[in-house]
């Protein structure tokens, strides 16, 4: 038995348009970012090409053609009563090459179509201005998010979509997960992460410190962007919801040693400014104080703090999957101008998915309660939480109650936070409704969905929808409004 959520709680489900889209080059769409990401695999990083070289496998080219079945995915979504539905903008839709002078008019065209057919559904369209999908052309020609000039191009890109789709999406956002660049002590993770988010990459023999300084300035131009972007939202009108987004993954310490607290919240700093940023408009103090020490951050104007100021976002959208422990690598540490001082480790306390991700429902609500805490009252939409999980088809069906089970755990703590601790939850998205292509690894086989999709890991299959169990489960969680989990 679940706890109610409001009538007007925005329950539903969150993709990406480089995921699931395809059509990669049609009508006038240009090279993205994720359009040059090779396939990689469980535990097998995938590549970035130097653009797209013929024989690679490339997932995001076909997605799952929701570029040409939206219609019919929708009214799945519908059927299972969604209210909301959390998709992006693909940047190269619009402006092909990110610097052209005229948006592409196809590209606009098909979101007016997607838009008006979810208001049709009654679903409300919740919209990622910038989800991993930056031109290419941008990183090639300008260096990516370590070029000023970017600021410009997103910001022209943001006032056309604000523009053209005012009076059919309210709710937006604009950086999908800002902070996953600061992962620099990701082994495997951390090159993808600073190209998905930044477009850049960095030379093989690149040092922690040199990763760090290219991060930090490049995170404040997209930050800059954000602010920028807010500002003229709020202009064109009023009533538009904007949020900043982040990934939050609660940080333990892996043990009651003052090394490993001080450890867990060097760590959690070198996190929470992205999103002090967005909320409170400026960086906290102890980044102002770190960014003059080692002059990481060099390019700051004073126009550029106005800008964030003016610029705060109306909520937080954010994406929770797993936990994390922090360990410091000695006892002694107490320098922590880079990412050395600290290692992430497994947590023996709880089980993890196929792909290694610690399941830890409870860390929801504990994370919910750490933002409210820092960011009082604040609005919270949770846009992405969901397990990916190997699926088999028998006879037809999906047989997945390793999902059902993880969602309802998630969905408990959730409500636990809203109703007995007060904290403003909004919405609950969940990701990959339908199943995706895997945004760190590139596989089909990684599948989140209530939705199946028959396509392998090389893209071979019918392309044909399946409603798993969990389809009919999550249905009746929405039409209970949550008690029924
Ligand atoms: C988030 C991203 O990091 O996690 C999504 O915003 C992504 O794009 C999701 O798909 C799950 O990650 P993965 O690697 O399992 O697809």
């Amino acid at each position: 038995m679940g706890l109610k959520l409001a009538d007007n709680f925005l329950w539903g489900g969150a993709i990406a348009a480089h995921q699931a889209e395809g059509a990669w080059n049609k009508d006038g769409k240009g090279v993205s970012i994720a359009d040059i990401l090779t396939a990689g695999a469980n535990n097998k990083p995938r590549e970035i090409t130097d653009g797209v070289i013929a024989g690679n496998n490339y997932p995001n080219h076909h997605g799952i053609y929701f570029y040409d079945t939206y219609k019919e995915d929708l009214a799945l979504m519908a059927e299972m009563g969604f209210k909301a539905f959390r998709t992006s903008i693909a940047w190269t839709r619009i402006f092909p090459n990110g610097d052209d002078a005229e948006p592409n008019e196809a590209g606009l065209k098909f979101y007016d179509d997607m838009f008006d057919e979810m208001n049709r559904l009654g679903i409300e369209p919740v919209i990622t201005l910038n989800h991993f999908e930056m031109p290419y052309h941008l990183v090639k020609e300008y260096g990516g998010w370590s070029n000023r000039k970017v600021i410009d191009f997103f910001v022209k890109y943001a006032t056309t979509v604000f523009t053209r789709y005012n009076g059919k999406v309210k709710y937006w956002m604009t950086h999908n997960e800002i902070s996953n660049q600061a992962n620099l002590d990701d082994d495997m993770m951390s090159e993808f992460m600073i190209w998905t988010n930044s477009g850049l990459q960095f030379k093989k023999d690149a040092t922690a410190t040199e990763k760090l300084a290219g991060m930090v300035q490049a995170a404040h131009y997209e930050l800059v962007a954000s602010a920028k972007a807010v500002q003229i939202g709020h202009a064109i009108n009023p009533e538009f919801v904007i949020g900043g987004m982040l990934n939050v993954a609660p940080l333990y310490p892996a043990s009651p040693k003052p090394a490993d607290m001080l450890a867990t919240q060097k760590a959690r700093q070198l996190h929470d400014w992205f999103s002090d940023v967005h909320i409170r408009g400026t960086y906290p103090a102890e980044f102002e104080a770190f960014a003059a020490r080692t002059g990481y951050r060099s390019d700051i104007t004073q126009a550029d703090r106005e800008v964030l100021k003016a610029g705060k976002v109306d909520y937080l959208a954010i994406s929770y999957y797993n936990s994390t422990v922090i360990k410091a690598k000695s006892d002694a540490d107490t320098d922590f101008e880079d990412v050395q001082g600290y290692e992430v480790v497994q947590n023996p306390e709880v089980p993890v998915s196929d792909w290694g991700w610690a399941i830890d429902p409870q860390g929801l609500r504990y994370t919910l309660n750490e933002l409210n805490d820092q960011y009082p009252g604040l609005p919270i939409m949770i846009v992405e939480n969901g397990f990916g999980a190997y699926d088999d088809v028998i006879d037809g069906k999906v047989h997945d109650q390793y999902r059902i089970d993880y969602l309802k755990a998630h969905i408990a703590e959730v409500e636990k936070a809203v109703v007995k601790d007060g904290i403003p939850v909004i919405g609950y998205l969940s990701w990959g409704p339908i199943d995706i292509v895997s945004a760190g690894t590139g596989e089909m086989s990684k599948r989140y969905g209530y939705i199946y999709v028959d396509l392998d890991d090389m893209g071979e299959g019918s392309g044909k929808r399946l409603r798993k169990d969990s389809f009919d489960w999550y249905k009746q969680v929405i039409a209970s409004h949550g008690t029924d989990l």
